[in-house]
């Protein structure tokens, strides 16, 4: 025994190392939300229920996480978001059955010490039985992959069963075949999926579709209407207005109808709520991206000009000649503005029944007195666009000043094996939103308190914790100091706290029952009996 042991006795727990203290900050692109700026983000919620509501539209809450596939899919793997923008964990579904392998392993009697198989063959029964469970209870994902895994595990089953009645005359041959067994189950491991990408929601679209067909919304009255709000995830640069996590107050239609009044009322719904919220320099672009149809054939008449310029464009615009040529109209970089301007119209290039869906959308928001401005270079960063598209942008933001971006998607439900139908949406910046509206000074200001209760004395802590209550009761914002403080220094933590009012309760004021009320603003006094002060408050 060491002497250490020796000193500090058996049995008894050795002591945690001590840790040094550490200072911990908000991951890089994160941000705590503190008062009284949370005040505002209330309201600009509060607000969001309301008019969303007059719209008819019903409140949607979404996970925060789902399968990286979903994601894919939907916004398109050569976009931004989902190239370099995820956030993406590998979620082992079924730890324990992957333990529980390597267990088997060990078990397998080797047939120079043992012939007796009867024990790790029932074992293995258990396990194919295990598997199967986890399969039919979705703990490990029943895909094609899976399915073909179990198969082959109960092969190996059957397999070692055959051992289990060994003929001594084929000892070496059974050695041989059991060590191949053996190795079989330990590489048939690896033919399991076990594990499962799943991706913090970089947007909520997505999941929305993904929602109205898991819970077969289509047979509800269609339109459906949902709105959402919440946090998204993208690995982005952080700067001013671009966060890695961020927060979307965001509204999709669904259903089978792709009326042009249906985008225009969508665009009306998130221009009256920046109305109400008194947001200053909004500025509506809107265009039209065409369908399948008549979209590639526009892609490719870029793409044949972008080619005859390549020499003049950056790094970003070349490769996106490839990958995307729409995305080159989105390019802010100075030098390549000139050869933009140039580039053909998708105007120009519209089907009949495209052409004829967006002069119907601009006269539907006319028909709204919606203000809106053309913009032949708003495609929109995520590949399920069709039709519509439109960005908002606000002032006091810098470069990154768009507010909200939406548009049409008709066909994503169907991508997502749901039934034919049209969507179209939009999400809002809050944080963007936010920052505007502070800029142009619409935040409330410092959230004070109406009534600070200045006490001392045992009494009269009693007399000030049941006038908070009544107070509090009635409505209004009270701070009741928890330990006694002399009146000077009360009043100058009331003044510091933005109070309106000091209740002044001292021994006097309580056996009078006469209490002292002090306004703050300009010092003067009045005593109040205790119905009094609440008549008195109340009539402000
Ligand atoms: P989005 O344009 O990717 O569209 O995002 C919408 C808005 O979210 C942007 O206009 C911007 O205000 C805000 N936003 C995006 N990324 C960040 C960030 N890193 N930091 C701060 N704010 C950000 C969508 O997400 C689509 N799901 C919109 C939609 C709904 N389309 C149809 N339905």
């Amino acid at each position: 025994m060491s002497d250490g042991a020796a000193k500090k006795g058996f049995g008894e727990k050795p002591q945690p190392k001590e840790e040094k203290p550490r200072k911990f900050q908000a991951i890089r692109g994160t941000r705590d939300l503190l008062p009284p700026e949370t005040a505002l983000w209330n309201r600009v919620e509060q607000t969001a229920h309301e008019v969303f509501a007059t719209f008819g539209f019903g409140e949607i809450r979404l996970p925060i996480f789902e399968q990286t596939e979903l994601f894919a899919r939907s916004i398109g793997t050569d976009t931004e978001v989902i190239g370099k923008e995820m956030y993406t964990i590998l979620d082992r579904a079924s730890e324990s059955l992957w333990r529980e392998i390597y267990e088997l392993y060990e078990a397998f009697p080797h047939p120079s010490v043992s012939r007796d198989y009867s024990a790790f063959v029932s074992r293995l029964i258990a396990f194919v039985k295990r598997v199967e469970d986890a399969l039919a209870g979705g703990d490990t994902p029943a895909t094609e992959r899976n399915i073909a895994a179990f198969e082959d595990l109960k092969e190996i089953y059957r397999r070692a069963q055959e051992f289990s009645t060994p003929d001594e005359g084929r000892r070496p041959t059974i050695q041989a075949d059991w060590g191949a067994l053996i190795n079989r189950l330990l590489s048939w491991r690896n033919t399991l999926d076990f594990e499962e990408n799943l991706s913090l929601r970089p947007e909520a679209t997505a999941s929305v579709c993904r929602a109205y067909i898991e819970h077969n919304m289509q047979q509800l009255p269609q339109p459906v209407k949902l709105y959402y709000l919440g946090p998204m995830f993208r690995r982005e640069r952080p700067q001013k207005g671009r966060y890695r996590q961020f927060y979307q107050i965001g509204a999709e239609v669904l259903g089978g109808s792709d009326a042009p009044a249906i985008d225009a009322e969508v665009i009306e719904m998130v221009m009256t709520f920046f109305d109400r919220l008194e947001l200053q320099g909004v500025q509506l672009d809107i265009n039209s991206i065409g369908d399948k149809n008549c979209r590639p054939k526009y892609v490719e008449s870029l793409r044949a000009e972008l080619l005859k310029v390549k020499d003049k464009l950056g790094p970003d615009s070349q490769r996106r000649i490839e990958t995307n040529p729409l995305r080159v109209l989105d390019s802010k970089l100075e030098s390549e503005q000139g050869i933009i301007a140039k580039l053909p119209h998708i105007a120009d290039h519209l089907c009949e029944d495209c052409a004829a869906h967006y002069a119907a959308v601009k006269h539907q928001l006319e028909m709204r007195g919606v203000i809106y401005r053309e913009n032949w270079r708003l495609v929109r960063g995520l590949d399920y666009y069709m039709r519509t598209t439109f960005e908002i942008t606000a002032e006091g933001l810098g470069s990154q000043n768009a507010v909200c971006g939406g548009g049409r998607y008709d066909g994503l439900v169907e991508l997502l094996g749901g039934p034919p139908t049209k969507g179209i949406g939009f999400a809002i910046g809050e944080d963007r939103l936010i920052l505007s509206l502070q800029e142009s000074g619409k935040a409330p200001a410092q959230q004070g308190r109406d009534v600070y209760i200045a006490w001392m004395g045992e009494r009269a802590q009693a007399t000030a914790i049941r006038a908070a209550k009544d107070l509090r009761k009635a409505g209004f914002r009270v701070e009741l100091p928890p330990v006694e403080q002399k009146f000077g220094k009360a009043l100058g933590q009331a003044d510091k706290l933005g109070a309106k009012y000091a209740l002044i309760l001292g021994d006097n004021e309580v056996s009078e029952g006469l209490w002292t009320l002090k306004t703050l603003a300009d010092g003067s006094q009045q005593k109040l009996t205790e119905p009094q002060l609440l008549d008195f408050l109340r009539k402000l």
